[in-house]
């Protein structure tokens, strides 16, 4: 394993997500009988979104340069939602706050999302035309400048128990695994696990309870084998305001 950037991604993920597999198939089988099957059901809207969760030839391999997506992640305008150096605008309570920091995630997961929104299989209108309007090769030069910046962090705030507990231990009795295995301790992402394990740790509350609420509804189906939205599916409004508060303040 080299570099965690710029390689392709497939040969990369592989490794980590059988781990992540043969973990969460561990966690579900652990699970009292008469708990959800192991088979993830499959998630609503998946059916209309069938590439949902594979990058399209057009990104695939793409390898950005993060001096020149500097420049033109200016030009483009992603700067003025996103912070100068993704790490947002710093003023989420009150105003929007729904604009993620995108400093530190993986460039393969951020240049993901931008295929999704291309795509049509992540909906969003502000965000389907920002990333209609640029090139791939320029989305992948900026993906590379907003990944390399100094990672996202929250301020230490997020000592929520009930958060806590769901994001290390999960609840096999509802099929939740642990958030954990995938998003990693600290909820700073697994290393070398590219698309497949985004930071949370230190992400704007706001944008992670809409993420969450939109997993639960399935307004957002783009994970791989709907992964995201059985795990979500289980939780309570309160459940997903404590995550959020508890991921929004990890440092
Ligand atoms: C007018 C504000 C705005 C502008 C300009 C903008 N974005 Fe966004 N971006 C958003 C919002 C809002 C979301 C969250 C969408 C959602 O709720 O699903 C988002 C989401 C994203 C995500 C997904 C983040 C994640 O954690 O999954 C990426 C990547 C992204 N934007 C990159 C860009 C890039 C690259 C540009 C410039 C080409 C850009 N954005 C311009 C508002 C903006
Ligand atoms: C089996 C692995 C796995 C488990 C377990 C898991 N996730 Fe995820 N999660 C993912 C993957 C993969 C993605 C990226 C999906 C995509 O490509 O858009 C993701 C994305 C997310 C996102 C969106 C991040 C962003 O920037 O938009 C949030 C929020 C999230 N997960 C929260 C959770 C929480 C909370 C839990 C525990 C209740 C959890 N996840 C459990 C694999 C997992």
């Amino acid at each position: 394993m080299t570099d965690s950037r710029g390689a392709k991604w497939a040969p990369r993920w592989r490794p980590a997500m059988a781990m992540v597999g043969v973990v969460l198939a561990g966690c579900l089988l652990a699970a009292p009988a008469g708990a959800q099957s192991a088979k993830p059901p499959a998630a609503r809207g998946q059916g209309k979104a069938p590439a949902a969760a594979v990058v399209s030839a057009q990104v695939q391999g793409l390898r950005g340069d993060p001096v020149r997506g500097l420049k033109k992640s200016d030009d483009e305008r992603c700067q003025e939602c996103h912070g100068a150096d993704g790490n947002g605008l710093g003023h989420s309570e009150g105003s929007e706050g729904r604009l993620p920091k995108l400093a530190g995630q993986p460039v393969e997961y951020l240049l993901k999302q931008l295929d999704n929104f291309r795509s049509g299989a992540r909906k969003h209108d502000v965000m389907s035309m920002m990333a209609r309007t640029v090139t791939p090769a320029d989305l992948a030069d900026i993906a590379a400048y907003f990944a390399s910046q100094p990672p996202m962090k929250g301020d230490g705030s997020g000592d929520n128990p009930v958060g806590r507990g769901l994001y290390e231990r999960g609840d096999a009795g509802r099929g939740i695994a642990a958030c954990i295995t995938c998003h990693g301790p600290g909820g700073k992402g697994l290393a070398g696990a590219g698309a497949e394990s985004p930071r949370l740790g230190g992400q704007e509350w706001r944008y992670l309870e809409k993420q969450l609420l939109d997993w639960r509804s399935g307004d957002r189906s783009n994970s791989r084998d709907g992964v995201m939205n059985s795990q979500i599916r289980p939780l309570s409004d309160e459940e997903i305001r404590a995550l959020s508060s508890y991921l929004s303040g990890l440092p």
